[in-house]
């Protein structure tokens, strides 16, 4: 009897438990917006056909959600003035549950990079410009441009690289400024532009760990 008693609470608990991360996060909820609004652009498997439009599949959801709530509240750069209107209206529960479907997608596989540039890049990603107090890239974007999960450090790798060069002009001249704690503004106001060029290409190239290998 008392046996019985806890299980019928153990059970209650937990679809207590089920119901309420159903509620944060609905992954029907977020396929069904990324087909109706985000796949116009970034694709519909969150891999954008457009280079200088960011690809999502793969990347953490914590990162994509603080992106959303800042373009949401009108307070992200939007260098092509595309993203904000979409993001406009949304509520937090949209966005988990977008975020968390473009997570599950494959990532995106290496792209097609000057190979010169990339190998110009390689070095700078991996052990930084110590002379000018770049840190490496790898510190915090991973060994393999995969980022870290639950640490808003988003993957770079198969990233396209003119969006990843307009994000780091974007660091660079101030006007992008989702950045905790200036951690990017100060990394790239101190490359210079060649810098910047060669590092893209790189990230650009990389295999993503979780990418279909080509
Ligand atoms: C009309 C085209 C368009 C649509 C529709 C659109 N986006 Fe975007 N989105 C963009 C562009 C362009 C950027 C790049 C902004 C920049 O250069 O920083 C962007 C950037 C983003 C970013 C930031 C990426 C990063 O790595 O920081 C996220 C996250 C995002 N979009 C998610 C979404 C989601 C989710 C939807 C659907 C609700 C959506 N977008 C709909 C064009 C669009
Ligand atoms: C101390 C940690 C740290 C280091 C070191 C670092 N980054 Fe970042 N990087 C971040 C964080 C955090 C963000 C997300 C900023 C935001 O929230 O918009 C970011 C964002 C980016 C973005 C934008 C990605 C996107 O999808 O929009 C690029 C590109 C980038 N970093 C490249 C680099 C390169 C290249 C280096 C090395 C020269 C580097 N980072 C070093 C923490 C770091």
């Amino acid at each position: 009897m008392h046996k019985r008693t806890l299980t019928g609470l153990t059970v209650a608990a937990l679809m207590l438990g089920a119901t309420t991360a159903q509620a944060e996060v609905d992954l029907e909820q977020g396929k069904k917006l990324n087909n109706q609004v985000c796949m116009a652009c970034h694709g519909p498997k969150g891999i954008s056909q457009t280079p200088s439009w960011p690809s999502h599949a793969g990347q953490h959801s914590d990162y994509i959600v603080h992106e959303m709530k800042l373009f949401r509240d009108e307070n992200r750069w939007d260098p092509q003035g595309l993203m904000t209107e979409n993001a406009v209206g949304l509520s937090d529960q949209e966005i988990r549950s977008v975020a968390a479907w473009l997570e599950d997608q494959t990532p995106p596989g290496p792209q097609e990079v000057d190979e010169e540039l990339a190998a110009r890049g390689e070095s700078i990603y991996h052990a930084g410009i110590p002379e000018k107090d770049v840190a490496s890239c790898a510190a915090c974007h991973g060994p393999h441009g995969e980022g870290v999960k639950g640490a808003q450090f988003p993957a770079v790798a198969g990233q396209h690289q003119p969006y990843l060069r307009q994000s780091l002009q974007g660091f660079k001249s101030e006007k992008r400024q989702s950045d905790r704690n200036r951690m990017m503004r100060d990394t790239a106001g101190r490359m210079s532009e060649a810098e910047i060029e060669a590092v893209s290409a790189y990230m650009a190239s990389m295999q993503h760990p979780e990418a279909e290998v080509e």
